[in-house]
């Protein structure tokens, strides 16, 4: 019997959006996703403006997310929040190893398969991202980059609490760059790693939400969000405008 997984759309701002800017964006947002059923809808501003938008979105359909997290409790780390710093901010949960973290700011799978655990103890929905360079999938190694990320990130995670977990596939040669993962791409790769969480649980894998990511945009959206193991997707560019981020949102709705 197949699951029926809520479509996920998550835009990621990076460092974009003062508190003043991201004010500006959610009143444009708020109106136009009110009407979208059956879509979780998600923002994910940077740490300063996380208090502003939860409480500027409270009561309505959207969610807020961090964009990366610590997996200490506290510590001296310079720089760094905790995932109890975010549960107090009734932050729904945390962006985890997107690319750039892992390869600007030295994030490793090591740190990411304590970050998930962590963040699902604090009651927090982790984002794992995964996906492969394009030296990777030229080489024919992105299999064996997506099983080495999801190994590793889900490592420490109890099966029962596999479900909570959302993965990201996220071809780095397709962030910000414009080059969208063709639909046989990324149903591929988004179908290899359900199988992957299957070698945990097979029956908790078909409840885990496998999003792409990488240059979605309104026209690439719906044939993307269509295909069987893609439940939903996480925006960067076109996240940072109310308009082309509600159309994705009306595209997986
Ligand atoms: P993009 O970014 O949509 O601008 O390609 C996606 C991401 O980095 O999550």
């Amino acid at each position: 019997m197949s699951v029926a997984r809520t479509p996920l759309v998550a835009g990621n701002w990076k460092m974009h959006k003062t508190v003043t800017e991201a004010e500006e964006f959610i009143q444009g947002l708020l109106p136009r996703v009110s009407t979208s059923e059956g879509v979780e809808v998600a923002i994910c501003p940077a740490f300063t403006a996380l208090q502003a938008m939860v409480d500027s979105t409270r009561g309505s359909r959207v969610q807020v997310f961090a964009q990366t997290m610590h997996q200490a409790g506290h510590g001296a780390f310079t720089g760094e929040v905790s995932a109890a710093m975010l549960t107090e901010l009734d932050v729904h949960g945390v962006i985890l190893g997107h690319s750039e973290r892992r390869e600007l700011f030295g994030e490793t799978d090591k740190a990411l398969a304590l970050k998930v655990p962590a963040a699902l103890e604090a009651g927090l929905v982790p984002i794992l991202c995964v996906g492969e360079t394009d030296e990777e999938r030229e080489r024919g190694d992105t299999e064996r980059k997506l099983r080495h990320q999801i190994q590793e990130g889900l490592s420490k995670v109890q099966a029962a609490e596999i479900p909570r977990v959302v993965i990201a596939y996220e071809p780095i040669w397709a962030i910000g760059t414009g080059k969208v993962a063709s639909v046989e791409q990324a149903q591929e790769a988004a179908g290899f790693i359900r199988a992957l969480v299957a070698d945990r649980s097979a029956e908790q894998a078909e409840h885990v939400r496998v999003l792409y990511g990488g240059s979605v945009k309104a026209q690439n959206a719906r044939e993307l969000l269509a295909l069987p193991d893609v439940d939903g997707a996480l925006v960067g560019g076109a996240s940072l405008e109310a308009e082309s981020f509600a159309a994705i949102v009306a595209a997986a709705g």
